[in-house]
C-alpha cells in the first residue's frame, strides 16, 4: 500500500492566480510540481470579488461510483469539527458519504483508518487548533501507514494554508476544499492509491449538488442549508472566498427536506446561511426569505430557527412573516459588528449604527417578545476608546440577550488584513472582557425574567452534570434543566421556572 510520498510526474490542472507575489509564485509552482496529484486552483481572491452572475446548476443525479460502495467495510472514520454550523453540517454529509461507501463511524481517533479534519478559517486562532492537531496526528501517521489523514473545509480553501500542509506536514494524504465535499469518495480512492499528496480544491464555486447522503447527528433538531456563499464582502471576512459566492437552494428542494424531516419525527429545524436574508436573490425568479418563511409554516414542524441574517438585507416581508409566529421561532441573530459608524464604514458592512437600531425598533413593534442576540468584533483596525464605547452603549440600547464576541483576526487576503493591525492586543483583551461583562449582565437579566413563568422545552436528553436532571431548549434558545422521567426525552414539556443561572434556567415540570 502506501509508502512516503515521492515526487512524481504528474497531472495537474493548474490555473496560476494573477495576484501573488513573484517569489510566492516560484515557490508554490515548486510544491504543485513536486506534489500535487488533482486539481488545485488557488483562491484567486481579484476574481472572487468581481464575480460574474452565472448560472448555478442543479444536480439531482448524485451517485457515490459502484467501485466506492463498499471500500470502507470493516473500516472506520473519524471526524473532527471545528467552526460554524455551516460546518457542523458540512460533516454530516461526509458523514453521510463515508457511511455509504461502507466505512463506520468512530469517536475514537485513535482507532480510525480515516481522518477527516473539517477546518474553519474564521480566525487565526481556529486554524492554530488544526495546526495542532496535526502534531498529535503525526505520531498516528508513523504507527499506521494505511490511515489517511485528510484535511477539508475552509482552511483548504486558503493558498497559504495549502502551502504550509505540503512544506510542514506533507504526511497529510488529501487536501478538498469547500465546493469538493461530493467528489469525497473519488479522492478517498485516490488518496489509498496514491504515493503523492491528493489536493483538490477549486477556487471557483460549483454547482448545488442535492441528495448527498446525510448522517444527522440529532434525532430531534436538524439544520438544512438553504444557501450557500456569501457576496458581502465584509473586509475583515474570508468567508465570501472560502465559501464562494451565494448560491442558493431551489424552495422546492428546501421545502421537501424540511417535510421529510417532519416526518422523521424531528422537531427543530434551523435554515443555514451565511446571509440568509439574502435567500433568493441568484434564482431566476422573485422569491425571498420571507416566501421560503412563509411555505415553511405550512409544515408539520413544530419550531423553525434560521442563521445568520445581515440586517441589510432584512426586509419587511420577513419580519411580516415571522410576526405571524406559529412555527417560525422569535429568536433573531442578527450580528452588528460594531456599534461606531466609522468602524462599521471601514468594516464594509453597509448598514449604519442608526439603520440597524431602526431595524430594531421595526422588529420589536412587531414581535415585542423577540430575543436578539448578535456578533461583535472588537479591535478593529483604528478603532478608538470612544468607538468602543459606542459599541458598549449600542449593546445596552438593543438589550442583546447573548453576543458572540470575538478580538479582530487579521485574515490574509482580506481587504482588513493590509491595514496595520494598531489596537495592541492588550487593549483588545481589556475591551473584550468590558464587552462580555455587560453581554453577561444583561443575559442573567434576561434569564431572571423567566422565574416564575412557563416555558415549553424541547427536551434533548439528560443533563450533562447530571443524570437524574434533564435538559433542553425553550423556544428562545434558553437552556432549561429540570427532573423528569427519560420518557420525556424528545417531547416538548412545559416547564415552569424557578431559578435563573448566566447561562441556564432551572425548572419543575407541570
Ligand atoms: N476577526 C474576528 N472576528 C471575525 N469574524 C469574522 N471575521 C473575523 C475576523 N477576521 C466574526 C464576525 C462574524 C463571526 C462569524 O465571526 O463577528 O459575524
Ligand atoms: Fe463574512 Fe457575514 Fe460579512 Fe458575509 S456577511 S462577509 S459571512 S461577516
Amino acid at each position: 500500500m502506501k509508502e512516503e510520498k515521492q515526487a512524481q510526474p504528474i497531472e495537474k490542472h493548474h490555473e496560476q492566480p494573477d495576484n501573488l507575489s513573484r517569489l510566492k509564485k516560484l515557490e508554490s509552482d515548486e510544491l504543485v510540481n513536486k506534489y500535487f496529484q488533482t486539481t488545485y486552483q488557488p483562491p484567486n481572491l481579484k476574481k472572487a470579488r468581481k464575480r460574474l452572475k452565472q448560472d448555478v446548476n442543479v444536480h439531482y443525479d448524485y451517485e457515490i461510483p459502484s467501485d466506492m460502495q463498499s471500500i470502507g467495510k470493516d473500516k472506520t472514520f473519524y471526524i473532527r469539527t471545528y467552526g460554524c454550523q455551516m460546518n457542523e453540517h458540512d460533516t454530516e454529509v461526509m458523514a453521510g458519504l463515508m457511511t455509504a461507501m461502507g466505512y463506520q463511524a468512530t469517536d475514537q481517533m485513535k482507532q480510525a483508518d480515516v481522518i477527516l479534519l473539517n477546518t474553519c478559517a474564521i480566525r487565526e486562532n481556529a486554524e492554530n487548533k488544526v495546526f495542532g492537531e496535526l502534531g498529535h496526528i503525526k505520531p498516528l501517521k508513523k504507527e499506521n501507514p494505511d490511515l489517511i489523514v485528510a484535511i477539508c473545509g475552509c482552511m483548504s480553501q486558503e493558498e497559504s494554508v495549502v502551502n504550509r500542509l505540503l512544506q510542514k506536514h506533507p504526511f497529510v494524504d488529501l487536501i478538498f476544499g469547500t465546493h469538493n465535499i461530493h467528489r469525497l469518495p473519488e479522492l478517498i480512492k485516490e488518496a489509498m492509491f496514491s504515493k503523492a499528496m491528493v489536493v483538490e480544491v477549486w477556487s471557483k464555486e460549483g454547482d448545488i449538488i442535492e441528495n448527498l447522503p446525510k448522517k444527522r447527528q440529532g434525532k430531534l433538531k436538524a439544520w438544512v442549508n438553504i444557501m450557500y456563499g456569501c457576496d458581502k464582502f465584509c473586509t475583515y471576512c474570508i468567508v465570501p472566498y472560502t465559501r464562494g459566492k451565494e448560491r442558493s437552494r431551489l424552495p422546492d428542494d428546501v421545502i421537501a427536506e424540511v417535510k421529510e424531516l417532519a416526518q422523521q419525527g424531528y422537531k427543530e429545524v434551523t435554515l443555514l446561511g451565511q446571509n440568509v436574508n439574502a435567500y433568493g436573490k441568484d434564482l431566476p425568479f422573485t422569491y425571498g426569505l420571507g416566501q421560503l418563511m412563509e411555505a415553511l409554516t405550512e409544515i408539520d414542524i413544530p419550531r423553525i430557527r434560521f442563521t445568520t441574517s445581515h440586517p441589510r438585507d432584512f426586509d419587511d416581508h420577513l419580519i411580516d412573516v415571522l410576526a405571524r409566529g406559529r412555527n417560525l421561532l422569535d429568536h433573531i441573530h442578527l450580528p452588528v459588528q460594531s456599534g461606531s459608524n466609522e468602524i462599521l464604514r471601514i468594516m464594509a458592512r453597509r448598514h449604519t449604527r442608526e439603520d440597524y437600531l431602526a431595524l430594531v425598533k421595526k422588529i420589536r413593534e412587531r414581535m415585542p417578545e423577540a430575543t436578539l442576540t448578535t456578533d461583535i468584533i472588537v479591535g478593529f483596525p483604528n478603532e478608538t476608546e470612544a468607538q468602543f464605547e459606542e459599541t458598549l452603549q449600542l449593546v445596552e440600547m438593543v438589550g442583546f440577550e447573548h453576543a458572540f464576541t470575538f478580538i479582530y483576526s487579521p485574515r490574509e487576503g482580506t481587504p482588513a488584513a493590509k491595514w496595520q493591525d494598531d489596537v495592541p492586543m492588550q487593549v483588545k483583551k481589556e475591551r473584550l472582557n468590558r464587552l462580555n461583562a455587560l453581554v453577561n449582565k444583561q443575559s442573567r437579566a434576561a434569564m431572571e425574567q423567566y422565574v416564575g413563568e412557563v416555558v415549553t422545552v424541547l427536551v434533548e436528553g439528560e443533563s450533562r452534570k447530571d443524570a437524574e436532571v434533564l435538559s433542553g431548549y425553550t423556544e428562545r434558545n434558553k437552556l432549561v434543566n429540570f427532573k423528569g422521567s427519560k420518557t420525556l426525552i424528545g417531547q416538548m414539556v412545559p416547564v415552569k421556572i424557578t431559578e435563573a443561572k448566566t447561562w441556564s434556567l432551572l425548572g419543575e415540570e407541570i
